[in-house]
């Protein structure tokens, strides 16, 4: 059967991550009797030196072809200025939205091999497996009412309805169900409106989970938590500004953003596959990104919108196996050593899949 898979390379290291999982995706065709169909999808600064915009038609209508995408980073200097009417970040946003993405998966392992390139004590890192649940459509960077800040005032809306909050909640219970059980709802309920309206909500599906631990943490509390305490932590369901801060922050216990993937689902098993490290320019070209973000999110590509799960538990073992052997791309070489390529990289998981 062929699948059809859209690649979205985008901007900065995209295009080099993206071939990485590419080739990691072929290999797996190559061994199990699956085919997938390649598409190559224009998106970010790139769509819009080409076409103008940052998700150009022709790209929207390549999307709804295809059986899952998976997008390297969107985003650059080229196309950061404040006054610019189009901005590549756009070209994601919509992407997100027209597909009704609304949860976000981020799983924030840590590699015992590379505990050492983490901030905190390895003590401290010693039980962590953390899973984010973001909500990915609504909350700030949604409300329906924004101000473009020409003038002398700005503003943006943070607003969520009882709907929105249900549907992530319960991808995030249903997570919590299938690992350790406990999951941590995120708000700033003392202040916000919206973020009661958030409490109440999750408080009241609580009862179809009874084997969830529910807890609430204010966003500020829970920032400090992770840090002090992260294996504490199993699934933590946060609105889409917060899940975005909170994520990065988490993502510094695996040792490198570098590693990290992310799925974007939303009703079906249709998703949006992507590292959560952005376009990093600083290094782009250069051929020394680390592409296990990018295979990683192939892996999930495979898990949750094609129902291939041997497959994707082969690459995860493919790169877990890398890293134990001594695989370290530059972001996680000692000091005055090179590190691995992207290619070289990507050949150390190939090896072992
Ligand atoms: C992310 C990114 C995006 C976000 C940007 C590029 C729009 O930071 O996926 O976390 O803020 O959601
Ligand atoms: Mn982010």
């Amino acid at each position: 059967m062929t699948r059809r898979i859209a690649l979205l390379p985008g901007d900065g290291i995209g295009p080099e991550v993206l071939a990485a999982a590419r080739r990691v995706l072929e290999a797996v065709a190559q061994r199990r009797s699956t085919d997938f169909e390649f598409d190559e999808v224009s998106i970010g600064g790139i769509a819009i030196d080409e076409t103008g915009s940052s998700l150009p038609q022709e790209s929207l209508r390549q999307c709804e072809a295809a059986d899952a995408l998976l997008l390297g980073a969107v985003g650059g200097p080229e196309w950061s200025d404040p006054t610019a009417s189009v901005r590549p970040e756009q070209g994601l946003l919509d992407l997100r939205q027209h597909f009704g993405l609304f949860a976000n998966l981020r799983p924030i392992p840590v590699f015992s091999a590379l505990m050492d390139f983490a901030p905190l004590r390895s003590d401290l890192l010693e039980k962590v497996d953390i899973l984010f649940v973001r909500e990915l459509t609504g909350g700030l960077y949604f409300g329906d009412r924004h101000e473009q800040g020409d003038g002398d005032f700005a503003y943006d809306t943070m607003a969520y309805s009882v709907a929105e909050v249900e549907r992530v909640a319960h991808v995030a219970f249903k997570a919590a169900r299938g690992r350790r059980g406990k999951l941590t709802s995120v708000d700033k309920a003392n202040v916000l409106a919206s973020m009661r309206l958030w409490r109440r909500v999750v408080e009241g599906i609580a009862p179809q989970y009874p084997d969830v631990e529910l807890e609430h943490l204010l966003v500020d509390a829970c920032a400090m938590h992770l840090m002090r305490s992260p294996g504490a932590f199993d699934v933590v369901l946060a609105g889409n500004l917060f899940g975005d801060i909170l994520s990065d922050e988490a993502s510094i216990l695996s040792g490198s953003l570098g590693m990290l993937p992310s799925a974007s689902l939303g009703e079906g098993s249709f998703g949006l596959f992507e590292p959560v490290h952005g376009s990093a320019p600083d290094i782009a070209g250069k051929g020394i990104a680390n592409p296990i973000g990018a295979i990683l999110s192939a892996a999930m590509l495979l898990r949750f919108s094609l129902g291939l799960e041997d497959e994707a538990a082969a690459i995860e073992a493919a790169v877990l196996g890398a890293i134990d052997a001594g695989l370290r791309t530059a972001d996680l070489a000692a000091p005055g050593d090179r590190g691995a390529s992207t290619s070289e990289a990507t050949e150390a998981v190939l090896d072992r899949l």
